[in-house]
């Protein structure tokens, strides 16, 4: 049996939910100084977007190999 687009459209919209969910509190953002997603919120709550410069001053972060920073681009707007 075909799927109907109904089905299809659906499953589309699912896909795009999960792709879009925000990354769990516990997951390592820094793994060089073991930053999570829930001190960059906890951190950043003020203005609820990622401050780069107030996590390198209060954790370090991004000052030791730098991946984290390079990787941004993928995690910074699935923190909040
Ligand atoms: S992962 Fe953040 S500095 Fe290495």
């Amino acid at each position: 049996m075909e799927p109907k687009d109904e089905d299809m459209r659906e499953a589309q919209e699912a896909l795009c939910e999960w792709e879009k969910s925000p990354l769990a509190e516990e997951t390592l953002i820094c793994e060089c100084y073991c930053v999570s997603v829930l001190d960059i919120k906890q951190t950043c709550s003020e203005t609820r977007s990622v401050d780069v410069e107030l996590l390198r001053q209060t954790f370090g972060m991004g000052t030791g190999c730098g991946q984290c920073l390079r990787d941004i681009a993928d995690w910074k707007n699935l923190v909040f």
